[in-house]
């Protein structure tokens, strides 16, 4: 018989920067109940698989990796097991993964993290899976779960929970509720805690940020919302995150333009290049709308960085379409695009759709996209060699010591030479040597 130990455990993560922030919310739950964090599965008392469904790849790997655990539960009977996020707010999903994988003890919904403490309880109790996914009232958001972020320099906010948009190839909708915002004195109470606690950048979440406060009793929209936290002493910089191109007003614009910490930079998804294909999708803009916004954003703020995501092989999607989709990338010319293949969601408008992409045209597609795509971000950074950029240093290199990585304004990833006591700092690099994927630089000061 060992000692009594302190219980462990640990929480895989797939999905967005909402599901990691999730699981923030989990470990801080966890935490207030007396458990720590494990690297190792074996060592865990409890494992929880924060799950995501955007595309069929993603599901794939939960199922995977849900397999393997039979053997753990095996070999530890107490061990306790809980799927939660976005797979299992789907019914149907939640009771598949329940009777296929009976030795889950756990599933929960997206809005059930407040209730951990009680399913933990009742887990060993109870004998069967516990499934608690009901949706609760309309419009509820649940405040006061405190995040176990990890230490650090940089720190997610939730600004807005739910999408409305319902493009026609996505799930969110589905699973993750209609789309409500935060009270505005959550959420700067929220910053103003972590500026005190020395976080130095936060990042604004939503699916579509730029409708936030869309019906709130105070009038405050994003735009409004960005120019308060950009007032929060100890911040010093403040990102946001997605915005859609429908929603982007000149306020917000003018916001990043007149913000000293809000920084130039706007992820900013145009999935498809053809109005046949945007219109398909739902996506409530033409590719002359989003260029003209593209154009509008670049005049108020000329060095601002542009990233992207891009869907390859909607149904329907012709040559002629895809090739509307290289346009906008030429024209744009994205410091970074997420590409992806269209991938059929349960459900959706567009799993309904006729004319589905055969495999081989989409994989050829998505090849020629990358091939832009990269040759583009890599012509981007190479225009920063001997460029000074300030950099946010986030800390020592996992691969190198001795080495620091920060990200610029722009956010993009730089590597240099430095001791950990610039954690934290704002440093101007010259940059020597811009690859694709990071730059390597010179620190100037500090
Ligand atoms: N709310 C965000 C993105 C959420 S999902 C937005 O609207 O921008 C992230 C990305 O996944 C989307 O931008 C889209 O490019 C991609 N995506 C969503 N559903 C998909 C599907 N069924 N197949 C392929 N890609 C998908
Ligand atoms: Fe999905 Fe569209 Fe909502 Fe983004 S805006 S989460 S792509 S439905
Ligand atoms: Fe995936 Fe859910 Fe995010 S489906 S992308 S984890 S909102």
């Amino acid at each position: 018989m060992g000692e009594k130990t302190e219980k462990k455990y640990i929480i895989k993560t797939w999905g967005c920067q909402m599901n990691v922030h999730d699981s923030e919310k989990i470990a801080g739950v966890l935490s207030s109940l007396g458990y720590s964090a494990t690297e190792s599965e074996k060592q865990a008392d409890l494992i929880i698989f924060n799950t995501c469904c955007v595309r069929e790849h993603a599901e794939l790997k939960v199922y995977g990796n849900l397999g393997r655990l039979k053997k753990l539960k095996e070999q530890k009977d107490d061990l306790i097991i809980a799927v939660c996020g976005c797979m299992t707010q789907q019914e149907e999903v939640a009771r598949h993964i329940a009777k296929r994988y009976p030795f889950v003890d756990i599933i929960f919904g997206t809005d059930k993290i407040h209730k951990l403490a009680g399913f933990i309880a009742n887990a060993k109790l109870t004998g069967g899976t516990i499934i608690d996914i009901e949706e609760d009232e309309e419009g509820s958001i649940i405040e006061g779960i405190p995040a176990g972020r990890e230490e650090g320099v940089k720190a997610w906010v939730a600004v807005m929970h739910g999408c409305n948009n319902y493009c026609s190839y996505c799930i969110v909708p589905y699973v993750r509720g209609r789309e409500r915002s935060r009270k505005k004195e959550h959420i700067l109470e929220e910053i103003e805690r972590l500026g005190q606690s020395g976080y130095k950048e936060v990042t604004l979440l939503g699916q579509n940020v730029n409708s936030y406060g869309k019906g709130s009793e105070d009038g405050v929209d994003f735009a409004g919302l960005l120019r308060e936290v950009n007032k929060v002493e100890g911040i010093e910089r403040v990102r946001f995150m997605t915005s859609h191109p429908k929603d982007l007003s000149d306020e917000l614009i003018y916001a990043i333009r007149d913000c000293d910490k809000v920084c130039e930079h706007i992820h900013l998804p145009f999935q498809a290049g053809s109005n046949d294909i945007l219109h398909k999708m739902n996506r409530k803009y033409t590719k002359e709308q989003y260029l003209g916004l593209t154009e509008k954003i670049r005049t108020e703020v000329p060095d601002i960085s542009l990233t992207t995501d891009i869907i390859v092989g909607f149904p329907g999607e012709s040559e002629e379409d895809f090739r509307h989709t290289l346009e906008v990338v030429e024209r744009v010319r994205f410091d970074s695009a997420f590409t992806f293949l269209y991938s059929k969601r349960r459900g959706t408008p567009a799993e309904r759709m006729e004319d589905h992409v055969p495999d081989p045209v989409k994989h050829e597609r998505l090849k020629r996209l990358l091939e832009l795509t990269e040759r583009i971000t890599a012509e981007n950074n190479s225009a920063l060699k001997d460029k000074t950029v300030e950099v946010l240093v986030e800390g020592v290199s996992k691969t190198h010591s001795g080495r620091l990585t920060g990200r610029t304004r722009t956010n993009k990833i730089v590597h240099f030479e430095g001791n950990d006591s610039l954690t934290g700092k704002l440093v101007n690099v010259r940059i020597t040597d811009p690859q694709s994927w990071s730059l390597f630089g010179e620190v100037t000061n500090g």
